[in-house]
């Protein structure tokens, strides 16, 4: 049934991920002449909307925000299932691998995450960009959005946030053989060739095979 690449990108608050989706469905369409459907979470439906609503206005506790997390997902499978069907590929900027890493440093048990999750279908790739905190607060920062706004102690307080949102991506990366890690810390236009060159072996078919040998050369 399915026939296209379902591509996940993952990171942390100004890792980039928004740009190299973006710049990555560009390359695939008009250099590679595939169809592309690139979408996000949490989704522009019903319950993503009410999603970024909770997010704005922090009014939501980590559990239920789990569970609405799974519920978006349940429904935005339903429209990855068909994408891929039609032979299109998928570029999800961001999946089930964020509630485990986010709704888990909010102190939600991981494998309680795992089970509301059991049924999202598993991506063929995750790409996790790798950023300390400190270098995704500042890139959020820059766009004049985030330190300007907020005091000290709050920056202080979402660094260490961050810091755990990323240890709980780099457990999963260990973990599991899908993950792929660049360092996201280096110039826009690399991290895309990095990107490219994980993405181009999947493409074919050659992509697991390689994992390990990938994996270590952009861990370097
Ligand atoms: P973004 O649009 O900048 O990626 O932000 C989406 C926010 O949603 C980000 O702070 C992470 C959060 N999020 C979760 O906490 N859990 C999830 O499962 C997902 C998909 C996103």
């Amino acid at each position: 049934m399915k026939k296209g690449l379902f591509i996940v990108i993952e990171g942390i608050d100004g890792s980039g991920k928004g740009t190299q989706s973006r710049l990555l469905n560009t390359w695939l369409k008009k250099e590679k002449g595939h169809s592309v459907f690139l979408t996000m979470e949490p989704t522009e439906g019903a319950i993503g909307k009410l999603l970024r609503d909770a997010l704005k206005h922090g009014n939501v506790e980590p559990k239920p925000l789990a569970l609405l997390f799974a519920a978006d997902r349940i429904e935005h499978n339903v429209q990855i299932k068909k994408k891929l069907s039609e032979g299109k590929n998928v570029i999800c900027d961001r999946y089930m691998y964020s509630s485990m890493a986010y709704q888990g440093a909010q102190g939600v048990d991981k494998k309680w995450i795992g089970e509301i999750n059991k049924f999202a279908l598993v991506p063929d790739v995750i790409i996790y960009l790798d950023v300390s905190p400190d270098v995704g607060l500042n890139r959020i920062s820059s766009k004049g959005s985030f330190r300007s706004l907020q005091k000290e102690e709050e920056y202080l307080e979402k660094k260490d946030f961050l810091e755990t949102v990323r240890n709980n991506y780099l457990e999963q990366a260990n973990e599991n053989s899908l993950f792929f890690t660049i360092n996201a810390d280096i110039p826009l236009k690399d991290v895309q060739t990095a990107l490219r060159r994980v993405v181009g072996r999947f493409l074919k078919g050659e992509g697991e095979k390689n994992n390990a040998e990938l994996t270590d050369f952009f861990k370097n």
